[in-house]
Order: structure tokens, then sequence, then C-alpha cells
């Protein structure tokens, strides 16, 4: 470790405020860039004096030049992270989501700053390995703006991997839940619209009979995963599954918040959504192969953790 900080882009969000207190409990400095559009101060720990908040856009190649000076290794979160807003707007989207990445990219070739950790998304599969675990090598199928950003940003940081020694590390997330993440959208994660509806004791819907299942990791899991790949000696090429393999149905994850909480509001079967996926999950051999995955949070210590129960 030296002196010099992390960036971490979006770093006032779920994710990366997350990752910015792991980063400052390590004693890490930690520069925030973030244009608070999702994000917020309040999830930032902003009189700590090893952190710094610059607002701004990752859209601003200016912005993300100035933004680096002085870092060590950037950790790129921003992005616009609602698969509907970039259906309903795909031109603002592209601009956070893919022309921030080369903005990135192009400011660390000039300064000559090498590792980034990318946060792309099992989005880029789309209907593909549906009820097999999906790996790597799994043909991509970006079937929204937000799954095309994404994977277009893998292959620009690989093309600055190979042609100006950029030391990218990819992992393609699957369904993080934890504490900051905002159930404020109807297509925000699942987990934050049960257990907020569930604290309030407001009714909660569950689209088509709730035996589909996703490949939930806690957030304070990733961000172990994420800080390795921050201080890895050397990293292989290729992007890697961020998932536990582990399958768990809405089922199970409504009897497991009404366990943490001692009881469950109302629940109502409406249709299931269209395009819904019925079975995500990841085959995470690569993961495990080339990092320490930490033993996973259980989905019950997770959710106790979440809801203030531990
Ligand atoms: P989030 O919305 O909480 O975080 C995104 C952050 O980026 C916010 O703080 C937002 O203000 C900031 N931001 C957005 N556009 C920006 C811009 N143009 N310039 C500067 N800052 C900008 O979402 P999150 O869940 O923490 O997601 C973090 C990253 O992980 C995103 O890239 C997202 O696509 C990816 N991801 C998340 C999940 C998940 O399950 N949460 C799954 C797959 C991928
Ligand atoms: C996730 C991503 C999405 C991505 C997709 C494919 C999130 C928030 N979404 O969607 O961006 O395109 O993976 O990789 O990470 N549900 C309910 N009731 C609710 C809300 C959701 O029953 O109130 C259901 C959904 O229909 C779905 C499941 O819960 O079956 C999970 O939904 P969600 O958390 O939105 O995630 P994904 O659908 O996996």
């Amino acid at each position: 470790m030296n002196d010099a900080p992390i960036l971490i882009t979006g770093g006032a969000g779920f994710i990366g405020s997350n990752l910015a207190d792991a980063l400052l409990a390590r004693g890490y400095a930690v520069r925030v860039l973030d244009n608070l559009s999702t994000g917020k101060h309040a999830n930032l720990q902003l009189e700590h004096p090893r952190l710094s908040l610059i607002e701004g856009d990752v859209a601003d190649a200016a912005v993300v030049r100035q933004a680096l000076q002085g870092c060590q290794a950037v950790v790129h979160l921003a992005a616009v992270a609602s698969v509907q807003a970039s259906v309903d707007d795909p031109v603002g989207t592209h601009q956070s989501n893919l022309v921030g990445t080369l903005n990135l990219c192009e400011a660390m070739r000039e300064q000559g700053v090498r590792r980034v950790v990318f946060a792309s998304s099992a989005a880029v599969y789309g209907n593909n390995g549906e009820g097999e675990a999906i790996d790597e090598d799994t043909p991509k199928a970006p079937l929204t703006p937000y799954a095309a950003d994404k994977l277009a940003s893998e292959y620009y940081l690989d093309f600055y991997r190979r042609q100006h020694g950029l030391e990218p590390a990819i992992f393609r997330f699957f369904n993080i839940f934890g504490p900051r993440q905002d159930p404020s959208s109807p297509y925000s994660g699942v987990i934050s619209i049960f257990t907020e509806r569930a604290q309030k004791g407001l009714p909660i819907s569950v689209f088509g009979d709730g035996e589909q299942t996703r490949d939930f990791v806690y957030v304070g899991d990733l961000v172990e995963v994420l800080v390795q790949a921050l201080e890895a000696e050397t990293l292989e090429a290729g992007a890697v599954n961020l998932g536990l393999s582990r399958a768990t149905s809405l089922n199970q994850l409504l009897g497991a918040i009404g366990d943490v909480l001692g009881g469950l509001p109302e629940v109502s079967h409406l249709p299931a959504r269209a395009g819904d996926i019925r079975h995500s999950r990841a085959n995470n051999a690569r993961l495990l192969a080339r990092f320490a995955f930490p033993e996973p949070t259980g989905m019950r210590e997770g959710l106790a953790k979440l809801l203030g129960r531990s």
C-alpha cells in the first residue's frame, strides 16, 4: 500500500460507499468522484481525514483527468445502474455508462495509472444460460442499452490492456444486496424493496409464483473481492463472474426475511414481469480460482445485518 488515494467513481452509491468504508478501515486514502445522481452525501464518511469527494461527471473528460491526478488505482463503479433508466434514456445513459469508461481509460493512459477494477453485470448474458450455472464463455446477449454499454466497456478496457498496459479487473456482478441499496424504484433490487416494505408493514408483491431464483451476494463479500483485485500482484485477462453459484428463490427469501423480522406483511402474487429471467446463477469457478473468496455471508446473516438485527 502507498499513501496515494484510490479513486472510486460512483463512490457515493450503494456499492461504492461500502467499498469506501472498507478501504478507509484498511488505512487507504479514498477519493470519490460522483455526480450524486443516485449517490448521497449521507453514504460517505465526509469528515474522515483520508476521504475526499469530487462532485462531477465521468462523462466530462477534464473532470475525470483532474480526479485521477495522483491516484494509485481506480474502482470504476459510476454508472446509471438502473436498466429501466437505460431503456428510457439510452443516449443520456450512454454518456455515463460508456463515455465515462472511455474517459477514464484515456486519463489512465495519459497519467500512467494502470490498475482499474470495473463493475460489469450479469446482464451481458441476457437470457442465455437459463437453467444452468452461467460461465464466462456463455454467449453474450446484451438485451438493453445498459447491458450493451457494460459489454462495450469490457471490450474497451481490454483494448487498453493490450494496447496501453492497463490492468483491468472486470467483474460481472450478479444480484448484490446490503445496506444503502436504494429501494425507491420498482426496478430496485428485490431485497431492498422487500425488506423496506416488510419493516414498514406494507404489502409485498411477488411477480409470478416466487419460485424464480437468483444468485444473491452480500455487499460485504463483494467488497472483499474488489479489494483483493486492487491489491493483486498480477491479474489475468478476462471477465470474472461475481456470484456465489447459489440459487435462492423469492419464496425462500421471503421466508428468511420473515424469520429475521419475526413475521411478514401480506404477500400477494402478480403476473410475472415480461422478460423476467426464471433462474440466474453464476458458475463462479473462475472467481474461486483467481481470488480467495471469503466464506460467503449466509442469506439470513446478510439480512440480519441489513435489517440491523445482527
Ligand atoms: P448506485 O446507483 O447506488 O451507484 C452508482 C453511483 O454512480 C451513484 O453514486 C451515482 O450517483 C454515480 N453516478 C452515476 N452516473 C454518474 C456519472 N455520470 N458521473 C459520476 N457519477 C455517476 O448503484 P450500485 O448498485 O452501487 O452500482 C454500482 C455499479 O455496480 C454500477 O456500475 C452498476 O451498474 C454495477 N452493478 C450493480 C449491481 C447490483 O446488483 N447492485 C449488479 C450489476 C452491476
Ligand atoms: C437484475 C438486475 C437487472 C439485470 C438483470 C439481468 C438489479 C436490481 N437488477 O435483475 O439490472 O438486467 O439482473 O442480469 O440488480 N421482483 C418481485 N417483486 C418486486 C421486485 C422484483 O417479485 O417488487 C422479482 C422480479 O420479477 C425478479 C426478482 O424479483 O424475478 C429479482 O428482481 P430484481 O432484483 O429486479 O433483479 P433481476 O430481475 O435479477
